[in-house]
C-alpha cells in the first residue's frame, strides 16, 4: 500500500516548481492533495495532471498572506477530504536586492511570503489537523520549507534571510509545543540549496545586472562552483525528503532540520 494512503496533504506554492513536485510525490505515495496557490490557472493545471496520471487532487486558490482566505481553504478541505494530515508550507519568494534598494514594502512582502503566511497556515490548519489526528492511527505533519539562506547569510536577500530564519525559529518553537503538549503533530523543517526552478532566475540576473558577470551562464557556474556537488537541485530532490517527513518513516523526527543543498552549508 502506498505510504500515504488515506492521508490529505495541502501544499502552498503548489503550481512552483518545488512545490509542484512536493504535490505529484505525495499523490504517488497516495495522499489527496490540495494543491494550493495564488496561480489559481496554474494549480488547476497541477490538480488535473495528478488526477489524469490516476491521483486525488484539487486546485484551491489562496494567498497565504490572508488569513481569511486561509480560513476558508480549510474549511473547504475539511468539507472536500473529510480530514487534513499533513500541511506543506512551501510557498515563498524573494525580492533579490541589496539593502540599500529594499524598500519597506520589498521587506514587508519577502516576510509576508516567508515567515507571516506559515504562520496563517499553521494557525488556521491546526483544529483540522488535531481533529484529524485524533481520530487516526497516524499523526499529523507540519513541513516548512526554508532555504539555506536561514541558515548562512545570503548577499542581496537581506529580507529573504530574515524570513526564512524566522521560520527556522518559528518551525522549532512550535514543534516542541505541539510534542510537549501530546498534540500528534511533527513539525520539522527543510533547507534547499538551489533548486532548478523559476525562483533561481531573478538570482542570476542580479549578478548580471551588478557586473558580477557577464552572462546568465557564466553566473549559474560561479554560483554552482560553491556546491559541493557540482550541479544544481532538482524539485523532485526536496519532493522526496518532504514525504519522508511527512510518512511514518520519520516518526521520531521533531524540530529537525534537514539541509537539502548538494553540501553547500557543510564546506
Ligand atoms: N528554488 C530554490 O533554489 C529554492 C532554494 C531554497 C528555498 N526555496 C524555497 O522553496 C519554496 C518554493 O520555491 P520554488 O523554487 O518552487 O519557487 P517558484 O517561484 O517556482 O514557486 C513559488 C510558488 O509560490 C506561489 N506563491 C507566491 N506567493 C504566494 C502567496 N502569497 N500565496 C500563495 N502562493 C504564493 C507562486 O505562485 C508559485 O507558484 C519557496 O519557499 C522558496 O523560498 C527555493
Amino acid at each position: 500500500m502506498p505510504s500515504l494512503q488515506g492521508r490529505t496533504a495541502l501544499v502552498t506554492g503548489g503550481a512552483g516548481g518545488i512545490g509542484s513536485a512536493i504535490c505529484r510525490r505525495l499523490s504517488l505515495d497516495g495522499a489527496l492533495v490540495v494543491v494550493a496557490d495564488l496561480d489559481r490557472e496554474q494549480a488547476d493545471r497541477v490538480a488535473r495532471g495528478l488526477v489524469s496520471d490516476g491521483g486525488r487532487a484539487i486546485a484551491v486558490g489562496l494567498d497565504i498572506t490572508d488569513q481569511d482566505q486561509w480560513r476558508a481553504v480549510i474549511s473547504q478541505t475539511m468539507e472536500t477530504a473529510g480530514g487534513l494530515n499533513i500541511l506543506v508550507n512551501n510557498a515563498g519568494g524573494a525580492r533579490i536586492k541589496p539593502l540599500e534598494a529594499l524598500s519597506v514594502d520589498d521587506w514587508k512582502h519577502d516576510i509576508d511570503v516567508n515567515l507571516n503566511g506559515a504562520f496563517f497556515g499553521v494557525k488556521e490548519a491546526l483544529e483540522a489537523l488535531r481533529q484529524t489526528a485524533s481520530r487516526s492511527p497516524t499523526v499529523g505533519a507540519i513541513i516548512n520549507i526554508a532555504s539555506v539562506s536561514a541558515l548562512k547569510g545570503s548577499a542581496g536577500m537581506p529580507a529573504y534571510s530574515a524570513g526564512k530564519g524566522g521560520l527556522r525559529l518559528f518551525t522549532k518553537a512550535i514543534a516542541v509545543d505541539f510534542a510537549r503538549r501530546g498534540y500528534r503533530i511533527r513539525v520539522n523543517s527543510i533547507y534547499p540549496g538551489l533548486i532548478d526552478t523559476p525562483l533561481t532566475k531573478p538570482l542570476f540576473e542580479s549578478r548580471l545586472k551588478s557586473g558580477s558577470d557577464e552572462s546568465l551562464e557564466s553566473a549559474r557556474a560561479k554560483i554552482l562552483e560553491q556546491y559541493p556537488i557540482g550541479r544544481i537541485g532538482r524539485p523532485d530532490e526536496i519532493a522526496s525528503v518532504v514525504s519522508f517527513l511527512a510518512g511514518d518513516d520519520s516518526s521520531y523526527m521533531v524540530g529537525a532540520e534537514l539541509v537539502v543543498d548538494g553540501g553547500l552549508t557543510a564546506a
